[in-house]
């Protein structure tokens, strides 16, 4: 057994109702997230203190969720997880009411713009319009500070109790390094600059006589913020604006005149935004994206099937999380039972052992969500790129169809390889990330150039050289416009030796959420194994449910977060 330090804020012995499976795979999805990405499961049994065989069965239900994947003796974090952030994020309407606000303040100050919310006696990121350069850390929505570390801290310390500043004072005595803020780096021990107690104390009361709050690198050298409070038509503080520049640009001194007079001008718009009635189609229960199991069925299917490896009460507890969303933020018992189809006893049970880890708040009648529940894989997850959400999608595609499978976007007249999982090699050329094709003659290049709008789809081949690469090379515009027509039609493109004798290639388009192609997959194989009729039936489904993979992860990581092409 191991002794607190006799600092350590005590967590208090759950309630009796409280749901141990439910505890314990929490405890197991925190500990994945502290990791940023990949974690041998090995390391996951020692710091979480399970038993092995709890550590398996938590994993192979989140496994079936599609929270987690299981890569040999590693868990992996994946992107469905982000709907659990992602329902947090819609109940609160933050970035979707203010969020293009913030964006069009980082706009006119070419600055990093971002939106911040108290969590305990952290600070969580919820929205970031980011146009940082080199130089300085840029934080991810989700990342945590510690509230002594950062501008918008001040602002919300000056509603702490005296209960609230002992928890601060020996959180910062327990914790002399920040080390439960991994997104920051380490405080040294004796460092007065970044936020003693008597310091914080004195910018707590200053930025309540100033009504802002000032971050003189108190996260690192260099890293300058400007931070004023957003209230909401009440006067309640519900986050913090911030603007963050660099020493390299501007000084602390400097900072407050340059930018406060435009922050107030937009904090002022922003509690019109939180007053305003919601526009458009009533919200659905969730933000659960389609093709995402159906409860009940897909309770009683996944127990069947995996039998002790599927903790139903684990599944469960999650699922309650996704009751909530937009126009959905405060919900009673009832609602969260009928949203999720438990029964009321069973998502009571849930909601009180959520509430008792800090992921919920209630009254006693009413529940809402809190920004801790971003701690579960948020951060890390919405910094993934395009070509990292669809790596193990191609991965599958390979298992599958035992050909070499390929992402790429359009850059300019050309396609770039963004992502590649190879078999053997077939092409004269060594195809790596970042290689480059003309778009016209290959598969990838016709489904991207098929996406784009009609005029811009012209445009771009009235400009472009169609030079003949084999005998089978397509160099007539006409032709090709209308082999482009064809495509979109069709959704997919087959390629035939037109890039190189001998190459066959399929490629399918890959949207995003709002429908626009993003990039392409392809197989691609030799002309001489099949028919292309052959080459239709076997691999063009197989592509398709990867690109179908793709696009619903990609709809659930891009709900909040900008997903980066490469
Ligand atoms: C940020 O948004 O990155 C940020 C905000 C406030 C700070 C520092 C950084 O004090």
């Amino acid at each position: 057994m191991t002794h607190p330090a006799p600092t350590a804020p005590a967590s208090p012995a759950p309630p009796p109702e409280a749901v141990g499976p439910l505890m314990r795979g929490l405890s197991v999805l925190r500990q994945l997230a502290a990791g940023a990405g990949r974690r041998p499961v090995g390391d996951l049994v020692r710091t979480t203190g399970l038993a092995r065989s709890t550590v398996d069965r938590v994993l192979s239900t989140l496994a079936r969720l599609g929270y987690v994947r299981i890569e040999g003796r590693d868990a992996v974090p994946a992107p469905r997880l982000l709907e659990l952030g992602n329902a947090y994020l819609a109940a609160s309407e933050l970035p979707d009411r203010l969020g293009p606000l913030a964006d069009r303040l980082a706009d006119e100050l070419d600055e990093s713009v971002s939106l911040a919310v108290p969590d305990g006696d952290g600070v969580r990121f919820v929205h970031q319009a980011t146009r940082r350069r080199a130089m300085s850390l840029a934080f991810r929505i989700g990342d945590l500070l510690p509230a002594e570390r950062g501008a918008p801290g001040a602002l919300f310390a000056d509603a702490w109790t005296a209960a609230d500043w002992r928890r601060w004072r020996s959180r910062r005595a327990a914790d002399p390094t920040d080390a439960g803020f991994p997104a920051v780096p380490p405080r040294s021990a004796d460092d007065d600059t970044a936020g003693a107690a008597a310091g914080f104390e004195a910018r707590v009361a200053a930025a309540r006589t100033a009504g802002w709050s000032l971050d003189d690198q108190l996260i690192e050298p260099g890293l300058v913020a400007v931070a004023v409070p957003v209230r909401d038509a009440a006067g309640r503080t519900v986050c913090a604006l911030s603007v963050v520049s660099h020493t390299s640009r501007l000084s602390a001194a400097e900072l407050p005149d340059a930018v406060l007079p435009r922050l107030r001008e937009t904090v002022a718009a922003m509690t019109d935004a939180l007053a305003a009635p919601r526009g458009g189609p009533p919200a659905p229960a969730s933000d659960t994206p389609p093709g995402h199991p159906p409860h009940a069925t897909w309770m009683r299917a996944s127990k069947q099937e995996l039998g002790p490896e599927f903790v139903e009460s684990l599944a469960r507890g999650l699922l309650t999380l996704t009751a909530f969303g937009t126009g959905r933020a405060e919900l009673p018992l009832s609602a969260v039972a009928e949203a999720t189809g438990l029964a009321r006893a069973t998502a009571r049970r849930a909601l009180i052992t959520l509430a008792h880890l800090g992921y919920l708040t209630t009254d006693g009648k009413l529940f809402r969500l809190t920004p801790k529940v971003l701690e579960l894989g948020f951060a890390h997850l919405s910094g993934l790129t395009l070509p990292a959400i669809a790596q193990p999608h191609l991965a599958a595609l390979v298992e599958r169809v035992h050909d070499s499978a390929s992402m790429a976007v359009l850059s300019g007249d050309e396609i770039q390889y963004v992502a590649r999982v190879p078999t053997v090699r077939i092409m004269s050329v060594n195809i790596t990330l970042g290689t480059r094709f003309p778009a016209y003659p290959t598969s990838m290049g016709r489904v991207l150039l098929a996406g784009l709008p009609p005029a811009e789809r012209s445009g771009r081949l009235a400009r472009t050289a169609l030079t003949r690469l084999t005998r089978h090379t397509v160099t007539d515009p006409e032709r090709l416009g209308a082999i482009l027509e064809q495509v979109r039609a069709d959704g997919y493109a087959l390629v035939d030796e037109e890039l190189e004798e001998g190459l066959r290639s399929l490629a399918v388009p890959v949207h995003d959420r709002t429908g626009r192609v993003v990039s392409a997959v392809n197989v691609s194989t030799h002309a001489g194994r099949c028919t292309p009729e052959e080459a239709r039936a076997t691999i063009l489904p197989a592509l398709r449910d990867a690109a179908t993979a793709i696009e619903a992860d990609l709809r659930v990581a891009g709900r909040y977060a900008r997903i980066a092409a490469l």
